[in-house]
């Protein structure tokens, strides 16, 4: 009971650092897995354990998914050459010469907001699938990825794996998508690195704000968050210290990836790129 206890504690000690904590949450085993949530960047060779991707692929699949309409997909790169390369294609869009936790990783989950069965089903039928030409079609098949990719996230995580997302699979899209065979009417979402967590090199859980600045009563409140914002840079500060990052402020980082074209790393024409895999997005 202490030990419980304990451990929850710490678990709410690393996501809040110093500041205010949610005092009544209801712990079972999967609260627990999802505050103890980090991303993890450095993994062990070891393949994944037998059954660990069917088990997540059946969690992904078993999250809501709009209008039962399943526009998701995923893409396991278990081939090493084309990992490699994958990693080397996405290296040469941002500001250094590898990404070890894709190279290092397992296995990389390609994770695809996909449309292409919805046409195929519709134009088999003698008709045209306009409604995949609005954005909202494009924002349903992506919400249904994001929704699939977390729940095989917590179930990774769940088996004692490691998992990060990755958004710069997004830089070099089109590449990719060349790749590994990607039909017209997909996108990709992100990619995410699978694996054992090398526990030799781990970092702890990231902190959150708390709970006041993302959850509003009845109304949206505009300015209750720039109260928090002290008490929240100086837990940031101190992740940053724990884990010798440079030091860097919380609200630095939002400015720059407001202002920065360099954050967008190749996503600046992200419509074109979505727009020639035959999503329209009007
Ligand atoms: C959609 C999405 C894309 C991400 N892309 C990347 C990425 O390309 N590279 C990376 O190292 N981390 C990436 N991350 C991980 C975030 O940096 C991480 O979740 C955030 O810093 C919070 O840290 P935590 O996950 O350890 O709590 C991504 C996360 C999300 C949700």
């Amino acid at each position: 009971m202490h030990d419980q206890t304990d451990r929850h504690t710490t678990l709410l000690d690393q996501r809040y650092g110093n500041q205010e904590k949610p005092q009544n949450l209801v712990w079972n085993p999967v609260v627990e897995i999802q505050l103890a949530h980090k991303s993890v960047r450095t993994f062990l060779p070891e393949a994944l354990p037998e059954g660990a991707l069917e088990t997540m692929v059946a969690a992904a699949q078993s999250a809501s998914t709009g209008s039962a309409l399943h526009q998701w997909s995923v893409i396991t790169v278990t081939d090493g050459a084309l990992k490699q390369r994958i990693s080397d294609t996405i290296a040469r869009t941002v500001p250094t010469d590898r990404i070890p936790w894709i190279e290092e990783a397992p296995t990389l989950l390609l994770w695809v907001a996909d449309l292409s069965r919805s046409a195929a089903i519709t134009r088999e039928r003698g008709a045209e699938p306009v409604v995949h030409d609005y954005l909202d079609a494009f924002l349903m098949a992506t919400v249904d990825t994001s929704l699939a990719a977390q729940n095989a996230a917590l179930a990774a995580e769940s088996m004692g794996l490691g998992i990060v997302f990755l958004g710069v699979v997004r830089n070099a899209a089109q590449e990719i998508a060349e790749f590994v065979g990607l039909p017209p009417h997909t996108f990709f979402t992100f990619g995410m690195a699978v694996g054992h967590p090398d526990q030799s090199r781990q970092s702890v859980p990231r902190p959150r704000p708390p709970q006041s600045v993302m959850l509003h009563e009845n109304r949206y409140d505009s300015e209750g968050f720039k109260a928090k914002l002290d008490s929240y840079e100086d837990a940031y500060r101190a992740f940053r210290e724990g884990q010798n990052m440079r030091p860097r402020s919380w609200q630095d980082a939002v400015h720059e990836s407001a202002t920065s074209m360099a954050y967008m790393s190749g996503r600046a024409d992200l419509r074109d790129m979505v727009t020639a895999r035959g999503l329209t997005l009007r």
